[in-house]
């Protein structure tokens, strides 16, 4: 049984259609990643997928459980920019998961329990890289620095699914490259399944161990909204390599076959051919 399925979902705000029976089924794991033109209903299947909001029609099963109607821990999200709070410290952003959880009302914690918090903030700023960086405010940190923040107090929770809202898009290509570097190292270490909508194809190509592409079957020149859009390519990807291997092959090494991640083994067949989604 795969672990996340979306069955038939539709989302429509008012009369406008925005999804259209979006069928998907998802091993636990798999690192999906998200492409198609902007406005096409990309955030909107993220949102639903986190809880955060319900679909016209259709559900989405986790491990064979209806989704419940609201976000929890088992899911987390990261956006663009702006997902951590400006008011507190890089420890304090860290600790505000563990706060929040043992102490609805204050989101305070005392004595044992807040060492035990301030212990687990630190190991996360260290893998995070910002060890050094404790005491700072969101507004002097660099942008690479506030998203690999945003991604660490989403881990915090240590969420199943990971939802990645075109994380990196405001990065310059340096960073960038960091940033799916550690990504990958943290979806490697904790197993999570990670959906990541990306504007950047290339970076959708390299990373995914899956592509979907959301695009409109049916087009009506006259009213281009007419229509919802759905999964057209669904192509299985043999995701990205492992750093030390691309360091120690060098570049150009990223076309190597990987010996972790097999073609297709995401989806369930070697069959690497994108399948195209039959018109339903
Ligand atoms: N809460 C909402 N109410 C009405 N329309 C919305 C709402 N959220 C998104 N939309 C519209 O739905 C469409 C899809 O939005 P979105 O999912 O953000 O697209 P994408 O992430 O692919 O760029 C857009 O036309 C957007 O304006
Ligand atoms: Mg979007």
């Amino acid at each position: 049984m795969s672990f996340l399925k979306a069955h038939r979902i539709s989302v429509t705000y008012g009369e406008a259609p925005i999804l259209e029976r979006v069928d998907l089924s998802v091993d636990e794991g798999a690192l999906v990643t998200v492409v198609g033109a902007s406005g096409c209903g990309k955030s909107t299947f993220l949102r639903i997928l986190l809880g955060q909001e319900r679909p016209t029609t259709g559900e989405i099963r986790v491990d064979g459980r209806a989704l419940a109607g609201e976000p929890d821990a088992g899911r987390g999200i990261v956006f663009q920019r702006y997902s951590v709070f400006p008011h507190l410290t890089v420890l304090g952003n860290l600790m505000l998961p563990a706060e929040i959880e043992g102490s609805k009302v204050l989101a305070r914690l005392f004595g044992a329990r807040r060492r035990a918090a301030r212990e687990k903030a630190e190991a996360m700023m260290a893998k995070i890289g910002l060890a050094d960086a404790a005491g700072r405010y969101p507004a002097q940190l660099s942008g690479g620095m506030q998203q690999r923040l945003a991604i660490g107090q989403a881990l915090l929770k240590r969420p199943r699914i990971l939802l990645l809202d075109e994380p990196f898009g405001a990065l310059d290509p340096g960073t960038r490259r960091d940033m799916q570097d550690l990504l990958i190292d943290l979806w490697r270490e904790t197993g999570m399944t990670v959906f990541m909508v990306t504007h950047d194809i290339q970076e959708a190509f390299h990373l995914g161990t899956r592509l979907l592409v959301f695009d409109k079957i049916r087009h009506d020149p006259q009213f281009p909204a007419a229509y919802g859009a759905t999964i057209t390519y669904d192509i299985p990807l043999k995701g990205a390599q492992p750093r030390d291997a691309r360091r120690q092959a060098g570049p150009g090494a990223d076309g190597a076959p990987d010996p972790v991640m097999p073609a297709g083994s995401d989806a369930g067949s070697n069959d690497t051919e994108p399948t195209r989604r039959p018109n339903p």
